[in-house]
């Protein structure tokens, strides 16, 4: 349910959203956009990442699509400095992007660890550190990294994607505590099992399936898009100022029991 008054709560704030050509990043960029937020997409998916892009601008918003592999130091630096350049600063970044892998570690390529701890962490690190640049000069900011609850507790059988999870909560609670003088908060979520393109690669895209696995949360469904979406604008928000270094699960219970 909507909240009467909470429409435009991001009226004329520019927000970086990564990963936002699919999955959680593309429903809470959407949801940043129809809250008035002018919201910048960076992904490695030109074609999906313009399509949402698309979608937004015929809808009236303002956004931009800015190709990034956020594994390079470079093209991260060039995305925050695109928001900036589109829409003038960034008010908010979303750390959303992200990959599983599911080898197990006494089989894992050298290549394959790095990759996910490159994607899954590296990347938050660099765009973190450049969307600060302009934080700290405007003394405000926000943070939300997208971590999971194998942040929390260990997922059986992907161990190294556990492992960058692990990473991306402490880099969420020093962010929070190093950046809290400049006015910039910073916090993360925690889903479980959420029905996005990534888990139809892992679980598989059979019902029968899915629904077994619903069952690991007490709430007894898989979480959606717009479920994780609708807490990372919770933590955007001016109604969490007092909520910094804190991991919000959006878990259905699961890490509860
Ligand atoms: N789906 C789940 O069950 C679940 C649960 C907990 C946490 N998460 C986390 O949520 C986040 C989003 O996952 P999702 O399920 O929406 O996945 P998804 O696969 O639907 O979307 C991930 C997006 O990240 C982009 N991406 C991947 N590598 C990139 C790179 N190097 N540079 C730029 N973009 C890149 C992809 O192109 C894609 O658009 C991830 O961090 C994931 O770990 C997902």
């Amino acid at each position: 349910m909507r909240v009467k008054g909470d429409e435009f709560m991001f009226e004329g704030s520019v927000v970086v959203v990564t990963g936002a050509a699919s999955g959680i990043g593309k429903q809470t960029a959407i949801e940043f956009a129809r809250q008035g937020a002018k919201v910048v997409v960076g992904d490695i998916d030109e074609e999906g990442g313009t399509a949402v892009v698309a979608g937004l601008t015929s809808k009236g918003h303002d956004a931009a699509f800015v190709r990034t592999d956020l594994t390079s130091e470079a093209e991260c630096e060039n995305l925050m400095a695109a928001a900036a350049g589109n829409f003038g600063r960034v008010d908010v970044l979303v750390n959303n992007a992200g990959i599983e892998i599911s080898t197990p570690l006494h089989e894992m390529p050298v290549a394959e660890w790095d990759k996910l701890l490159d994607t899954n962490l590296k990347s938050m690190f660099l765009c973190s550190k450049y969307a600060l640049h302009q934080m700290i000069e405007a003394k405000s900011g926000v943070i939300v990294n997208v971590c999971s609850v194998s942040g929390l507790v260990a997922w059986p059988g992907i161990a190294a994607y556990n492992t960058t999870k692990g990473g991306v909560m402490m880099l969420t609670k020093s962010l929070a505590a190093d950046y809290a003088k400049y006015n910039i908060r910073a916090n993360c979520v925690c889903p479980s099992i959420i029905d996005t393109p990534m888990t139809d690669t892992s679980v598989g895209n059979d019902a029968a399936v899915k629904e077994q696995k619903a069952k690991l949360n007490p709430i007894g469904r898989l979480g959606t898009p717009e479920d994780v979406a609708n807490a990372i604008l919770f933590l955007a928000s001016d109604k969490s100022s007092f909520v910094t270094g804190a991991a919000l699960t959006v878990d259905g219970g699961y890490t509860a029991i």
